[in-house]
């Protein structure tokens, strides 16, 4: 959602700011904007429409000096997007101004009050309720800011990480969150704050995550305090960061997405690293070995997450119910969240989620552990939300995944499905020691069959010239490729914003058969292993339609390539593992295809990555 971004300290605050913002700006990008205390004790706010870029070429003329500043980059949730709705807000003297990502839900029962009071509103957020309501605590009480935020947040029903500067006190930066990330970032006599790290790492790597509810006050003079709604003081904890700068560049790509899907190769390497015994031809993850009776008497697992998570998340079911013959339910956070679900204390929930603060797989998380299930994350950001509300885990350690179309993230999210597919299965004994030492020798080779599979790039590129023509596309897939099917076609959409629809092939001639011409591209996932005699069926039902067969075999396949209008081959390997290289020439294909239509595909329009509002 929106990135926030704050800095106290000696430095002139502006060029920090700026590149921090455009380091969030993957969390939304419709409007931007920035507050400024200056040394005359000057409190500027300029914001616009549009990206950073936006914002720093209409600040160009305008006066950003000033050592202590906030920072906002937006996804619009209350208010259109446009310069007055944009953050940072103003308070009604003019005298404070805030940042917020979240969503105050009861804004407008406050923003009535505050109407009563005699407050007029710019704006139609739910952002400028809260820092009038801040102001008002503070008049009304006649306290200090930061008892007065205690008192407005007190007040509030929703979720927020804001941060709020005083033009009557530059030396201080207050900040406080429940719901929505915030990191402080702690340097010599400076602060730093950031909806996640990548603001920060520039300038130190020792931060603070900042708990629910907790409220931190940040001094010129290096001190900080941390306490929570009631007042109870915290010890702040000091972490170290384990991220590093040329992780956030593009090294030579043109765009992050690119980059991502070519360093699924690496990105793999790491996550199955000290994961994947060699020696031994065994799997041990330590959230598994070290709760091995809670995965020994699991009668059921559930998954919860959402989008791209939630598609890893279909693969991993058909994957842990083969080697382990648990049954796997799989679900979208938002639904599970509210449906009351069964949920038993010996269920295993799974929690998929690429940045760890997906706030309905959180909230998911809540519920299953209210109920006594055991909740074993599976992030890639270390240190988020979700992995610390999880009783244990595994991070991906694919690095900070920038695009917005999830990739690499997505393929190493299906690699540790498949690692706790097999260290269950061993623990269980549900398959043959034999069995899993060649599934760990075949898993093992699966980033050089990426590579591999990457070398059709610039076919890809080609197909994808002729397709930018078509307003629908529709993806088959059987088994485990059912799930690349709708991850496929979401991708498509994502980014080039064509329909696209995924289905069980079979499932075609239920409906979707009805819409094929010889228009329509139809995306068939059709390798070797598995259903390959019925897709093959399914292919010949397209083509007796005229549709436009794009299909994605294994190697050396004959019958499936007689049939295509275009064909790509992927390396043969085991059934469960197709996915993992499956999905790649649908990664690239949706790129190409949008930056063939003019696309923003890093920044697609409405999208954002972090999605922390239900
Ligand atoms: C957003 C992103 C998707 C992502 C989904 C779940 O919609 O744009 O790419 O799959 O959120 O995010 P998570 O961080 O929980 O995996």
């Amino acid at each position: 959602m929106c990135g926030i971004v704050g800095y106290l300290g000696s430095r002139e605050a502006y060029p920090i700011l700026i590149k921090g913002l455009h380091r969030l700006e993957y969390r939304g990008y419709d409007s931007a904007g920035i507050a400024l205390i200056n040394s005359k004790l000057d409190l500027s706010v300029y914001k616009t429409k549009g990206k950073v870029e936006d914002l720093e070429n209409y600040v160009a003329d305008k006066d950003v000096e000033g050592t202590i500043g906030i920072a906002h980059t937006r996804w619009a949730t209350h208010g259109e997007p446009n310069s007055q709705n944009a953050h940072p807000h103003y308070s009604q003297s003019g005298r404070l101004a805030l940042i917020h990502n979240g969503i105050i839900e009861n804004y407008k029962v406050l923003k009535e009050e505050l109407i009563s009071k005699g407050y007029t509103f710019s704006s139609d957020t739910d952002t400028e309720v809260l820092i009038q309501l801040i102001e008002y605590m503070q008049m009304s009480h006649n306290t200090s800011i930061y008892e007065a935020v205690q008192l407005a947040l007190k007040n509030v029903i929703g979720a927020y990480a804001i941060a709020i500067i005083d033009k009557s006190n530059p030396n201080q930066l207050i900040a406080a969150r429940k719901g929505s990330p915030l990191i402080i970032g702690v340097g010599d006599k400076e602060f730093l704050i950031g909806s996640d790290a990548t603001p920060i790492v520039e300038y130190t790597n020792k931060v603070i995550y900042l708990e629910e509810e907790e409220i931190a006050v940040m001094k010129r003079n290096g001190e900080i305090s941390i306490t929570n709604l009631s007042n109870v003081p915290q010890t702040p904890i000091i972490k170290t960061l384990e991220l590093n700068l040329s992780q956030l560049e593009k090294a030579n790509f043109p765009h992050f997405m690119l980059k991502e899907i070519f360093e699924q190769p690496e990105a793999l390497r790491t996550s199955m690293l000290g994961r994947l015994n060699m020696e031994s031809k065994t799997v041990r993850l330590s959230g598994i070995i070290d709760h091995r009776d809670k995965f020994l008497k699991a009668k059921r697992i559930i998954i919860c997450a959402c989008g791209t998570s939630w598609h890893a998340g279909l693969i991993g079911k058909y994957i842990i119910e083969e080697l382990t013959r648990i049954p796997v339910e799989v679900e979208y956070s938002s639904e599970f969240r509210y449906r009351n679900p069964v949920i038993t204390k010996d269920d295993i929930v799974i929690a998929i989620s690429q940045s760890g603060e997906t706030a309905d797989t959180l909230a998911a998380i809540k519920l299953a552990k209210d109920n006594g299930a055991f909740v074993y994350g599976i992030c890639n950001v270390v240190g988020s939300s979700i992995a610390r509300a999880s009783d244990t885990g595994s991070y991906l350690h694919v690095g900070p995944e920038i695009g917005v179309a999830s990739t690499n993230a997505f393929t190493a999210q299906v690699t540790t499905l498949t690692l706790i597919a097999m260290n269950i299965a061993e623990e269980k004994k549900t398959i043959s020691k034999e069995r899993i030492a060649e599934l760990v020798e075949e898993l093992q080779q699966i980033p050089e069959k990426i590579n591999q599979t990457l070398q059709m790039n610039m076919r890809i590129k080609l197909y994808a010239q002729i397709f930018t023509y078509a307003r629908n596309f529709i993806y088959l897939g059987r088994g485990f490729n059912y799930p690349v099917a709708l991850e496929g076609a979401l991708k498509l959409k994502e980014i080039s914003y064509i329909h696209a629809e995924g289905y069980p092939a079979a499932e075609m001639k239920h409906g979707p058969i009805a819409l094929i011409d010889e228009e329509m591209p139809v995306v068939v996932i059709a390798p070797k292993r598995g259903m390959y005699e019925k897709v093959l069926s399914n292919i010949q039902e397209v083509k007796a339609r005229k549709g436009k067969i794009i299909s994605i075999v294994t190697k050396g396949d004959t019958a499936v390539k007689e049939l295509s209008d275009f064909c790509l081959e992927i390396p043969d390997t085991e059934e469960c593992f197709v996915p993992i290289l499956s999905v790649v020439p649908l990664q690239l294909l949706s790129y190409h295809i949008a930056i063939a239509k003019g696309r923003n595909v890093d920044q697609p329009r409405n999208l954002a990555k972090s999605v922390t509002v239900e």
